[in-house]
């Protein structure tokens, strides 16, 4: 079996324009019901929300901006299930009741996070317009994993931040992880997968999640940003354009991919007057790196042995940097979430 499935490039997919968005919760209250509907509502906390660093209220931000896009995936995954009808079942339960309660989790993640901001005098961030690539509930499941394990990387990184600035807020984040792990474990069980690919979550970057999360952004569509999110550099696309597995791909030889940058006017000059490398990010290991050799605009890499789960790729022109911030530093494209296969 081929280890590498690619069902769901991110980068390149066509940008159908969303009829209705889905409007979000954008103060502290709650629709009703919804804490039933989620399993629990907002924490109380005695003596209202704790006091946020600068750091911590610029970190929220971007931690609302990402889970307004994935309350806002699943609020719209739900309604489209209307049209889908309630969904194939996983142990018997249709999809449909387990997707209302990951939107219900979602916007309560949501709420939480607003109430935390107001709570410090801070603004909430708005929800933008967001037009996802999505046609069926298969399609849609697929995305809401690549989104979910974005997600996952994006607190990881957010708990890493707060342990110097915030400390007091890590172990709030740390439980809505586990929350979000559970959510794919269900992605990939109705795929077939295995729920448990790996044995360490991934962590990215803010910049990256960002980036990633910018794919889904109708343009021009988000309203009154603060500039600790305006001021975040913007990466070019990474897309694939085609998978040359060897006809016995296994996780120790994967394969190439050919990977395109999607604007490769925004590349900074003299981008490939050093040699480039596709860097991989998976787990907790140090980012690897494969040589990239250009024809025309296809970029050729192989995959990095070795992976499991969902893999992050980006174009650099380094082979040097140890860790996922100075790899950011160094990011000439992407990054582009890689699933790849059970291993099996
Ligand atoms: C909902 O369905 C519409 C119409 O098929 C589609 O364009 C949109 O991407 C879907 N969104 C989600 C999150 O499923």
């Amino acid at each position: 079996m081929s280890s590498l499935f690619l069902p769901v490039a991110l980068s390149f997919l066509a940008r159908s324009v969303l009829a209705n968005p889905v409007p979000l919760v954008t103060g502290t209250a709650l629709p009703p019901n919804i804490a039933q509907q989620a399993g629990g509502g907002l924490s109380n906390q005695p003596g209202g929300p704790p006091k946020l660093s600068q750091n911590g209220i610029d970190s929220f931000h971007l931690a609302n901006f990402l889970e307004n896009l994935e309350s806002n995936f699943f609020q719209e995954g739900l309604m489209n299930y209307t049209q889908w009808g309630s969904g194939n079942q996983v142990n018997g339960v249709p999809n449909m009741g387990v997707v209302s309660r990951i939107a219900a989790q979602e916007e309560v993640h949501v709420a939480s996070i607003v109430g935390l901001l107001q709570g410090n005098g801070a603004q909430p961030v708005a929800p933008c317009e967001y037009n996802f690539p999505v046609t069926d509930e298969k399609s849609f499941l697929a995305l809401a994993s690549i989104i979910t394990n974005v997600g996952i990387g994006a607190l990881i990184d957010l708990e890493a931040g707060l342990s110097t600035t915030d400390a007091g807020l890590e172990a709030t984040v740390g439980s809505i992880l586990p929350v979000e792990s559970r959510h794919d474990a269900f992605f990939r069980i109705y795929a077939k997968e295995v729920p448990n690919p790996t044995t360490f979550e991934t962590r990215i970057s803010a910049l990256w999640a960002f980036n990633l999360a910018l794919d889904f952004i109708v343009p021009n569509s988000c309203k009154n940003l603060p500039p600790s999110i305006t001021g975040l550099q913007i990466f070019p696309d990474l897309g694939i354009i085609g998978y040359g597995g060897p006809s016995f791909a296994t996780p120790n030889s994967p394969g190439k991919l050919i990977f395109q940058v999607g604007q490769p006017n925004m590349l900074p000059q003299g981008w490939n007057s050093r040699p480039l490398y596709m860097a991989w990010v998976n787990q907790n290991d140090v980012p690897a790196y494969t040589p990239v050799t250009v024809q025309g605009n296809e970029l050729h890499a192989d995959v990095h042995p070795g992976m499991f789960g969902i893999a992050f790729a980006a174009l650099t022109n380094q082979n040097t940097a140890t860790n996922i911030n100075d790899l950011t530093k160094a990011t000439l494209a992407g990054p582009l979430p890689i699933p790849l296969g059970p291993g099996q």
